[in-house]
């Protein structure tokens, strides 16, 4: 399973760094890469503008159909915003949430996310 993730400051480039999996990072300059096997989205939370571009990344070409599901990193103090972004891309492309996280992430939230992609059964 590859993995297509957002990355600011840093934090989410750690934790997919840990997974040990296939990483494509979009960034603003490109996000219009088409894929043509399975993946999931890992992205950290912040205002719409800044994350749209994995809208546009998702909507390239044939992507949508190879989404299968969505993980997320945030910081809990923001309440009932935690993780509000992976939220919205597992509702509005109808894939399961798979993981939410703070920032890096710990030792348990790499095996809870490994997990979750296992018992998806890609691989
Ligand atoms: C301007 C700003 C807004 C943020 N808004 C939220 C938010 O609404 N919900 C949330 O869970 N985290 C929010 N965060 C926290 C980030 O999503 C979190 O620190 C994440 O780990 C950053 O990942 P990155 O370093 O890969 O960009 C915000 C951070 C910043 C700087």
């Amino acid at each position: 399973m590859k993995v297509v993730y957002l990355s600011l400051t840093g934090q989410t480039r750690k934790f997919v760094n840990k997974l040990g999996m296939d990483l494509l990072e979009i960034t603003p300059t490109d996000p219009f890469i088409t894929v043509d096997e399975p993946y999931i989205v890992i992205t950290p939370t912040y205002e719409k503008e800044v994350t749209e571009i994995l809208n546009d990344f998702i909507e390239t070409e044939n992507n949508q159909s190879f989404l299968k599901g969505v993980a997320g990193g945030g910081n809990i103090n923001f309440g009932q915003l935690f993780v509000f972004t992976a939220k919205d891309l597992a509702r509005d492309y109808n894939v399961p949430l798979l993981h939410s996280f703070e920032f890096q992430g710990s030792e348990v939230d790499v095996k809870k996310l490994k997990k979750a992609v296992d018992d998806l059964g890609f691989n």
